[in-house]
């Protein structure tokens, strides 16, 4: 296969999430060239120059509005076009029409045969990975979803707040759909190996079950809260599309809580959801063997339902 360029990066939609991460990539270093692609060229413009006056303060690199022709060999194609939620709406209430904007999008990119990794951000996330990998007929390895890696994230800062420790020393996964059928893997969770319980109780909780399930809601309901005071969320999720481009182009084999497709783990078979992953080089290496209790399989289950009967209504 030809070759990519490592050091060049293509976004496409200049929204809320796009921009915050051309941002956020921008500060990170890692590429020479980003190139922004909005149906709204104006607004692609716009958001390169703005965010190209930063370049004197953090390095040479170009930083501009492109089309699909420009893409084809760049390392990573960020996906962030469609519509946002509104106050009060789900996220899979905005699947038909992402369905439909994506219908559009995948195939100027396998027309073209581009040679980069798809990380999905768009929501709802799981479905349009989904949609992304049927239409772009691309490797399973190289369509990711952002999934769960954000929720994931809100859960270390609720849990370190909680237990006033670090939240980079705290391990525990949000898996399932990235949305409110996720789960909190609450049976593995630990504090640097410490089982989670037992760090609760050094700092004086002990109703675990209730601390759980407070935190648990906070996490799911984050983005309804954040939206209903800003509009939309982005800088939380822009971090989390950086963190995985760095574990991709550093090659880190990281394990991050991407949306694949399922292929019978815990007899889930032919849906995208979210599972601790490793990730490197060639996007998706492996997902990694993660024990469920009882409660978290038969959760993760009904998440993988949600997610068909989505699936199943739409003709993708
Ligand atoms: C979030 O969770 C809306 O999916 C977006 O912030």
């Amino acid at each position: 296969m030809d070759k990519v360029n490592l050091r060049k990066i293509a976004i496409i939609g200049c929204g809320f999430v796009g921009s915050a991460s051309a941002f956020a990539l921008m500060q990170s270093k890692m590429f020479s060239e980003i190139v922004l692609i909005d149906a709204d060229k104006d607004k692609a413009e716009g958001e390169a120059m703005d965010i190209s006056h930063g370049i004197p303060f953090v390095g040479n690199m170009k930083i501009y509005a492109g089309s699909y022709d420009d893409i084809v060999d760049a390392s990573i194609i960020v996906i962030t076009a469609g519509a946002g939620q509104k106050p009060g709406e789900t996220r899979l209430d905005l699947v038909h029409k992402n369905v439909g904007i994506f219908k559009s999008i995948i195939p100027e990119i396998a027309k073209r045969k581009c040679r980069g990794i798809l990380l999905v951000v768009a929501n709802p996330v799981d479905i349009l990975t989904y949609t992304a990998l049927k239409l772009s007929g691309f490797e399973e390895n190289r369509v990711i979803g952002s999934g769960t890696v954000l929720d994931t994230a809100r859960l270390k800062c609720q849990l370190g707040e909680h237990l006033s420790v670090d939240s980079q020393s705290v391990h525990a996964y949000i898996i399932g759909e990235h949305g409110d059928s996720e789960i909190a893997v609450w049976s593995s969770a630990n504090v640097s190996g410490i089982p989670l319980d037992d760090f609760c109780e050094m700092r004086g909780h002990y109703n675990h079950d209730k601390s759980q399930e407070n935190i648990a809601e906070k996490v799911k309901n984050s983005a309804y809260e954040i939206i209903a005071k800003k509009r939309a969320t982005y800088y939380g999720v822009a971090m989390a599309v950086k963190r995985i481009c760095e574990a991709i182009i550093r090659d880190e084999k990281s394990i991050l809580p991407i949306s694949s497709l399922m292929h019978g783990e815990f007899g889930i078979d032919d849906v995208v959801l979210s599972m601790p992953s490793i990730v490197g080089a060639n996007g998706i290496e492996t997902k990694v063997p993660i024990s469920l209790s009882e409660d978290e399989e038969i959760n993760l289950k009904k998440s993988a339902d949600t997610l068909r009967s989505i699936l199943d209504d739409c003709e993708i």
